[in-house]
C-alpha cells in the first residue's frame, strides 16, 4: 500500500513532492478544462471519487460511485485506490477514513457539515445515554465519530428499520439524531424507542399544504419522499426510502408523474434513469428560498474537487482510539443489512 502513496514521477518521499507543490502554485484551469484536469488527477493519484446524489450534477457525473450514505460506505470499504475523495459532507468522509485508515481520504470542502451531526455534540450525547441507561444505541449515520463511538450499532435510512428489527425485543432502545427517522422507524417496526430531537433542515422544510395543493392540480401524481421528512409530509406518500430507493422506485414504478420530497439533488439521477416521467421537486415552505439543496453538501464544487485532487488537502485524519472504537458499531452495520 505505502508504495502506491500518490507520488509524482521523480522524487520518493513526499507524497506531493517537488511536482506537487508546483502544481499548488499552478493557477487554476479554465472552467471548460476542469473536468479534463479532474480526470487526469484522479488516473495520476490513483484516486477514486465518491459522491452523494445530493451534490451538484457536474460532480456525479464525474464521480467512480453515486450512492446514498449505506451505498457509499460500501464503496468506500471495497476500494483498493490510494486516495478516496468524498464528495459529499464530513460525516460521510469520516465514515470512509474510519474504514481506510491507511488511504489518503480528502474532501473538497471540510466545512461541509450537516444539521443533524452538528445537533448532536458528543458531551451532550453523553449525558443524554447517562439518562437513559440500559438501553441500546442505534445512531444514523449522520454523526460525529465520537457519537459513533458511542453507539451500539449505525444505520442509514436503507437500513434503519431492518436493523431495529433485529434487535432482542425486550431491549430499550435510543434512536439518535434524527427523530423523524426515528418516528417513522417507530412505525415499522411497532418497537418504542427513546429518540434524540435532532432533524435534518432540508428534509423539514417540505410543506404539507403547498404538497396538497400540487397533488389536486397533478390528479394520478404520486408522492415519494425520504424518511428524514416530517411526519405530516410522510402520511401522504406512496413510497418512503433511501436516495437510492427513491431513484429506484422512480425508474420502475408506472405512475407518470412523481413528486420527490427530498435534496432536489437526487432530480438529476432521476430524470437521467427515468427520462419518460415528469418528477416535480416537492415545494419548501417558503418558495422564494433553495431550501430544498443541502447548503452543506453544496458547499462542494468542481473547483473544490480540482484543488482537494491537486493538493491532496484537506485531509480527514481521526486519532486512531476514536477511530477504532467508531468502526466497531459501523461494521455491526454492515453485519445486520447484508440484503439490504
Ligand atoms: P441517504 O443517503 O441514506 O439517502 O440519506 C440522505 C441524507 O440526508 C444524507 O445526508
Ligand atoms: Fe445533513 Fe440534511 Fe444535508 Fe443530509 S440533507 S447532509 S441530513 S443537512
Amino acid at each position: 500500500m505505502p508504495d502506491r502513496l500518490p507520488r509524482d514521477k521523480g522524487e520518493g518521499k513526499s507524497h506531493i513532492g517537488f511536482m506537487g507543490l508546483l502544481q499548488k502554485v499552478a493557477p487554476m484551469p479554465p472552467a471548460h478544462q476542469l473536468e479534463e484536469e479532474i480526470e487526469r488527477l484522479k488516473k495520476e493519484r490513483n484516486a477514486v471519487v465518491l459522491a452523494h446524489y445530493y451534490q451538484e450534477s457536474d460532480i456525479q457525473d464525474l464521480a467512480d460511485h453515486v450512492g446514498d450514505s449505506l451505498g457509499l460506505a460500501r464503496a468506500a470499504q471495497k476500494t483498493t485506490a490510494d486516495v478516496i475523495v468524498f464528495a459529499g459532507v464530513h460525516f460521510m468522509a469520516e465514515v470512509a477514513k474510519i474504514l481506510n485508515p491507511e488511504r489518503i481520504v480528502v474532501l473538497p470542502d471540510l466545512e461541509a457539515g450537516c444539521s443533524l451531526a452538528d445537533g448532536c455534540p458528543p458531551e451532550a450525547f453523553r449525558r443524554f445515554l447517562d439518562q437513559h441507561p440500559g438501553h441500546y444505541v442505534v445512531s444514523y449515520i449522520n454523526c460525529s465519530a465520537a457519537v459513533k463511538a458511542m453507539s451500539d450499532v449505525i444505520c442509514t435510512s436503507s437500513n434503519a428499520v431492518r436493523i431495529v428489527q433485529q434487535i432482542p425485543k425486550d431491549q430499550p432502545i435510543i434512536f439518535a439524531p434524527d427523530k423523524h427517522l426515528g418516528r417513522y422507524v417507530i412505525k415499522q417496526t411497532g418497537r418504542d424507542m427513546v429518540l434524540w430531537q435532532g432533524t435534518c433542515i432540508v428534509h423539514e422544510t417540505f410543506s404539507e399544504k403547498k404538497i396538497i395543493e400540487l397533488m389536486l392540480r397533478n390528479p394520478g401524481a404520486e408522492l415519494i419522499a425520504h424518511p428524514e421528512c416530517e411526519e405530516t409530509v410522510l402520511r401522504h406518500a406512496k413510497f418512503i426510502g433511501s436516495t437510492t430507493a427513491l431513484l429506484k422506485y422512480a425508474v420502475s414504478s408506472p405512475v407518470q408523474t412523481l413528486i420527490v420530497a427530498t435534496e432536489e439533488g437526487i432530480l438529476h439521477a432521476m430524470r437521467r434513469d427515468a427520462p419518460q416521467k415528469t418528477l416535480i421537486p416537492a415545494p419548501p415552505e417558503d418558495e422564494s428560498c433553495a431550501c430544498n439543496q443541502c447548503p452543506h453538501m453544496r458547499r462542494n464544487t468542481l473547483e473544490k474537487l480540482y484543488l482537494c485532487l491537486r493538493d491532496l488537502s484537506p485531509r480527514l485524519e481521526l486519532d486512531e482510539a476514536l477511530r477504532i472504537r467508531a468502526k466497531k458499531p459501523i461494521d455491526r452495520m454492515m453485519e445486520m443489512s447484508t440484503g439490504v
